[in-house]
């Protein structure tokens, strides 16, 4: 007889579900954080179909077209999968079995925090601790800064040994595998996602673009094509973040571009349309696109020229 399922609030705590394995069974689950509240969900979307492992995700990735030495680079949503047996470091694993020994992963492992205090919106802080902001917030440490907004997925492939993470404050990618140094091993501060970053290293090595969960509006390498478009509203700004000089800590002002990704997802879109370059697939329960990284930066950038006022 299949497990039944009984998602019952409890009264007494907020947080709380009842959870009767089956109807043999007289344990219950009461679910004690928001957190075991979300998890149980996941289980409860998934329990009509196989488990979720390392080798179903695999056979997924292969099903979608990842394949051995490719360079990949994943902006993913964990949760979007459904319930995974051993959670982000089976995504991780799987993604590295497919691509082999040959293949090189790359995930964003951004940290948005180093930044101006002045310009945070989500959400902002008072005024007056802008400046001690500045004064006190610890530098970039690649082995140390967690990753802000990336997902439990990059944040459990950067700490893997053997993983190498650029060296930008705010907008650091990880890699791992054949061209890991190539893709990571340098990272520009000024025009942080530009010719001097890692999506311009993904881009020479004609890698692809996989959204595990996600849209467009994640599609990090469309910034690239900011960088290379001519258009009207692009400026020149001021970016500022703290970061390790000779050993000691600085904040540091360098050069940027007023990136705007409001119309990703629209030009992600007409790139599906226009193309047909997108393959779409199902990764457990995620929808998942996987498509030229090289291609998908040529047509945003003739996009962006002719779209952008
Ligand atoms: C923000 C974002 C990461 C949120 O996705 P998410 O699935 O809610 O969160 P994570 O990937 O961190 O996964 C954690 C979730 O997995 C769930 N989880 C826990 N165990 C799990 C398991 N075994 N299997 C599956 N999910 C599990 C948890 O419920 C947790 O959700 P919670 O934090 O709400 O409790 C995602 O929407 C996103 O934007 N990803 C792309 C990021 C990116 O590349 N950005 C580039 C921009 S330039």
């Amino acid at each position: 007889m299949r497990p039944q399922l009984d998602f019952e609030k409890c009264q007494s705590n907020p947080f709380s579900v009842l959870f009767h394995p089956s109807n043999e069974m007289s344990e219950t689950f009461e679910a004690e954080s928001n957190l075991e509240k979300r998890e149980f969900e996941l289980i409860r979307q998934s329990q009509d179909r196989p488990l979720i492992t390392v080798k179903t995700l695999s056979n997924d990735l292969e099903n979608l077209g990842v394949k051995k030495g490719m360079t990949l680079l994943v902006h993913s949503s964990l949760s979007s999968i459904g319930w995974v047996c051993g959670g982000a470091a089976a995504v991780v694993l799987a993604l590295e079995q497919v691509l082999g020994d040959e293949g090189t992963l790359v995930m964003p492992t951004m940290s948005g925090d180093l930044s101006d205090p002045s310009l945070w919106k989500h959400p902002p802080v008072p005024e007056k601790w802008w400046q001690q902001i500045r004064d006190a917030t610890p530098p970039f440490l690649p082995d140390l800064t967690p990753t802000r907004v990336m997902g439990a997925i990059p944040e459990c492939f950067r700490k893997q040994t053997g993983t190498i993470r650029s060296n930008h404050p705010q907008v650091s990618f990880a890699a791992r595998g054949k061209n890991a140094g190539f893709v990571a091993g340098s990272h520009s501060l000024e025009f942080s996602l530009g010719e001097g970053s890692p999506l311009a290293r993904v881009y020479d090595l004609r890698g692809s673009v996989l959204l595990l969960g996600v849209g467009h509006a994640n599609n990090t390498s469309m910034h690239l094509a900011e960088y290379r478009a001519n258009y009207p509203v692009k400026r020149t700004v001021k970016s500022g973040a703290p970061v390790l000089v000779n050993g000691g800590r600085q904040w540091v002002v360098f050069e940027d571009i007023n990136i705007d990704d409001s119309d990703f997802a629209v030009m992600g879109a007409d790139f599906f349309r226009d193309t047909r370059l997108v393959a779409t697939g199902d990764i457990g329960l995620a929808k998942a696109h996987i498509m030229p990284q090289r291609e998908l930066v040529d047509y945003s950038a003739k996009w962006i020229e002719r779209n952008r006022s």
